[in-house]
């Protein structure tokens, strides 16, 4: 079998696998591997920006507070701290680098509103592509030091002895390959695909977590999936995202008949958290009140300079920026459960670190607050990458791939799957939504309780790793009875006291070497 040997692999290539990448090239050798070209990633869609404290009167712990408050103070209190403190600092290390954000005429850093904060503080580039120029940008750093596969997909995280030693892979040409290294870093975001409506990028299929999952290694709050509110829907077809910024420069959510749909549902109205917006949406749709739901942006001036992503989303979808209204809804967004990571992205597995949206460092509780995906990857890549270079060397030993898989069993179709999981475990859940769910995952012949070797091609290996994560978030949605930020328990309506801090963990009992 063809071998790859490294200091590091690292799985993904949105903004948390480059800039890790960025962090550890000039002292370890690094290959990235990625199942599909390098830029799909929700990294490169991201729209807003990042939140930083950078206007003269805002401080970090007024983002903490909104980011607590935001995640219903699910929120691991000291890693939300970090973050928040950190932001102001990761910024300016990305401008020193040559990171260009967007400035005003006298060269004052351009900041924008979004949902939950207290103040203006996103920072953004090109207007609405901030995703898209910071991973370039990143990428174009990176590209000389380091060697991207792509196009080449991970089937299974070996163990030996208890530790991650390696990938399996398969490469462009489907043939099985090895890669061997004394670390391996899962960055390979987080689920939204096992969703239809999604904001997600079609590579997104939770794959890092059911990795994760089947090699041991522990996954926590997997009952955290946020929706957001605006997505650009039309005809049945999703186009992508309307950023909040939309509503932070002054748009209004409304029905076909033109009535606020937000007004009085909280003090922030329009720019409440997401969880807050997604769900007032949802239920007026679903209870008929509202027919269609529209971004009324009349009153924003220059709309297309503002936002030249979405203005030309909407000339795809036909909608007409001129009339002043953009049809949206409600669809799944960000994970914010994940592979439970340390300070420093070690999972509970030695060898695998988790970064970005796949890992779960607590920062965002049951609800992330807006842009703050993009500050987390670059944040914790760097603590990732600290920890890794002072790693002890371990002498590589020739790691042979078992042998002795069974082919992967029939399997539902993708569309079957996001389908079953919007209506079961979406934006409302129930008892009896989960139940359903939870038994319709477990007909398709997979003993998701253990770790079993599986076979197959890669589009059969990713409907694996769809069902074993819907799974896991039906039954961990099940298993809390409360309802917090992205999850809503329609038969549990109230946040519970004494559900505040619980986590709810999966892990396998068995682990197959
Ligand atoms: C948005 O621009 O609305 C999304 C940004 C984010 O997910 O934080």
């Amino acid at each position: 079998m063809k071998t790859y040997q490294s200091d590091v692999v690292i799985i993904g290539s949105g903004l948390a696998a480059l800039y890790t990448a960025a962090k550890l090239m000039k002292k370890k050798r690094v290959i990235v591997l990625t199942k599909k070209g390098w830029q799909a990633s929700n990294s490169f869609l991201a729209q807003g920006g990042i939140a930083a404290a950078y206007a003269p009167d805002d401080d970090w712990h007024r983002q903490l507070e909104d980011a607590m408050r935001a995640g219903r103070y699910h929120n691991d209190v000291n890693e939300t701290a970090y973050l928040a403190r950190e932001s102001k600092v990761q910024v300016d290390e990305l401008i020193r680098l040559g990171m260009k954000f967007d400035r005003d005429r006298n060269g004052t850093i351009l900041l924008a509103r979004e949902g939950g904060h207290s103040a203006a503080r996103v920072l953004h580039a090109h207007g609405d592509a901030t995703g898209r120029e910071l991973t370039s940008f990143v990428k174009r750093y990176v590209e000389q030091q380091i060697t991207i596969h792509e196009q080449t997909q991970v089937v299974e995280l070996l163990v030996r002895n208890g530790r991650c030693v390696g990938a399996l892979a398969k490469d462009p040409s489907g043939e099985t390959v090895l890669y061997q290294a004394q670390n391996i870093v899962l960055a390979t975001g987080g689920c939204g695909q096992l969703y239809a409506p999604t904001s997600a990028d079609p590579a997104v299929t939770g794959d890092g977590l059911a990795l994760a999952y089947r090699a041991g290694a522990a996954l926590k709050d997997m009952e955290f999936v946020q929706f957001h509110p605006t997505l650009l829907i039309e005809n049945n077809h999703v186009y992508g995202l309307v950023s909040e910024a939309v509503r932070g420069e002054g748009a209004k959510l409304i029905d076909q008949d033109g009535n606020r749909l937000l007004a009085g549902k909280h003090p922030l109205e329009d720019l409440a958290p997401r969880d807050v917006v997604s769900r007032v949406l949802f239920k007026a749709k679903k209870t008929g009140q509202a027919k269609k739901i529209y971004l009324d942006i009349s009153m924003i001036d220059h709309f297309s300079d503002h936002f030249p992503t979405i203005t030309g989303l909407c000339r795809k979808a036909g909608v007409d920026i001129a009339k002043g209204r953009i049809p949206v809804s409600p669809g799944a967004h960000f994970l914010m459960g994940g592979i439970e990571t340390d300070h420093e992205g070690r999972t509970t597995l030695p060898g695998l670190y988790a970064v970005g949206e796949c890992a779960c460092t607590g920062v965002h509780g049951a609800n992330r607050i807006a842009s703050h995906s993009l500050l987390e990857a670059i944040t914790y890549a760097g603590t990732a990458a600290s920890s890794m270079m002072d790693e002890k060397a371990i002498p590589a030993e020739q790691v042979a791939a078992e042998s002795g898989s069974r082919s992967v069993p029939a399997l539902p179709a993708k569309a079957e799957i996001q389908k079953m999981m919007f209506a079961h475990v979406g934006i409302w859940r129930t008892k009896q939504s989960l139940t359903t769910a939870i038994d319709w995952c477990r007909s398709w012949n997979i003993d998701f309780n253990r770790s079993e070797r599986l076979d197959g091609t890669k589009d059969e290996m990713e409907r694996l790793n769809m069902l074993t994560v819907a799974w896991l978030i039906a039954t961990s949605a099940l298993e809390r009875t409360e309802s917090r930020g992205g999850h809503t328990r329609i038969d549990y309506p109230e946040e519970i006291e004494d559900w505040r801090t619980k986590n709810i963990l999966r892990e396998v009992t068995s682990v197959e070497q």
